[in-house]
């Protein structure tokens, strides 16, 4: 099953033109960067009656997803403490949506990390970022109890999966507008926009979509540069742009030495919607979170 091949497109006002479309729907069938156990467990996770039996059945029969699972199922991040040996212990431990939180992580993650020459420089640099990105993301979510199961990790993995496709798609151009440098503010959303005909939040969120990813996810991938401009999600959306900014910080000046958390908007905009006193916690805490989020990229590798 295919379904960048086989599903009929609604097409959203937002989406990228049809010609790049095409040819990203071609990229990412030669590189095939879906089993079919993820595609199908996609499916399956958007169903309403979803349930932890079929995507155990379904994650069953790819290997690959059954370690991802009990790799991600043992790590600090979603809250272990004894070790969990089988995926039957896995899934009767972490619930439902963790589950399904994690199997969306499992396929961000196989599309990344997926060596690809001659950019495996590239893949490998935005590989650390979209990795430092989720799991500062999650540490976020713990620190200010903001109540999301994992959907925060899998959407910081995949937040720039458009940088991917747009260097896969259009090398050169790609290569002028973006060249990885950890400054993703508004001017690389304009560059892309002026070389390419479009951007990679708004390719990211229209491939994810085409590839039925939960609304959640695509919503945040789309607005992870303008969260202020979500109109669902915007917690997760808020979220992600947040632990982006952060991030970029980190990886651009090896510290956060410099760093000034009244300046991030997704903090702001995650205090306007209800996170208690976020700026003032982080103002104290984020050295910490930091530690926790550098700790999980290594229990990641
Ligand atoms: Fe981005
Ligand atoms: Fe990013």
């Amino acid at each position: 099953m295919n379904v960048l091949h086989t599903a009929v497109q609604t097409q959203g006002s937002w989406y990228p033109d049809r010609e790049i479309q095409a040819k990203v729907r071609r990229i990412a069938s030669d590189f095939q960067v879906r089993s079919d156990a993820a595609l199908e467990a996609l499916e399956v996770i958007r169903e309403p009656e979803c349930s932890i039996r079929s995507l155990v059945a379904i994650a069953r029969r790819d290997p690959r997803l059954t370690t991802d699972i009990l790799k991600f199922a043992n790590s600090a991040l979603f809250g272990s403490r004894a070790r969990i040996a089988s995926l039957d212990q896995a899934v009767m431990r972490l619930g439902l949506t963790s589950c399904k939180n994690i199997i969306l992580a499992c396929i961000a993650g196989s599309m990344l990390k997926r060596p690809s020459q001659p950019y495996l420089e590239f893949t490998s640099v935005l590989w650390s970022h979209s990795l430092l990105t989720a799991t500062t993301a999650s540490n976020l979510n713990l620190e200010l109890s903001i109540g999301l199961q994992g959907e925060e990790y899998a959407a910081g993995l995949i937040h720039d999966v458009g940088r991917l496709l747009l260097r896969l798609a259009e090398p050169a151009k790609a290569a002028l507008a973006d060249p990885m440098d950890f400054q993703e503010s508004m001017d690389l959303i304009v560059r892309e926009n002026q070389e390419l005909g479009t951007n990679h939040a708004t390719l990211g969120a229209w491939f994810t979509d085409d590839m039925r990813f939960p609304a959640s996810i695509v919503s945040s991938i789309r607005f992870h540069h303008q969260p202020e401009e979500a109109t669902e999600s915007l917690c997760l959306s808020a979220l992600i742009a947040a632990a982006d900014e952060i991030a970029n910080h980190y990886q651009r000046r090896g510290s956060l030495i410099g760093y000034d958390i009244e300046q991030n908007k997704g903090i702001t905009l995650l205090e306007d919607h209800g996170v208690f006193d976020a700026r003032e916690k982080l103002k104290v805490s984020l050295g910490k979170v930091m530690e926790r989020a550098f700790r999980d990229v290594a229990e990641s590798k």
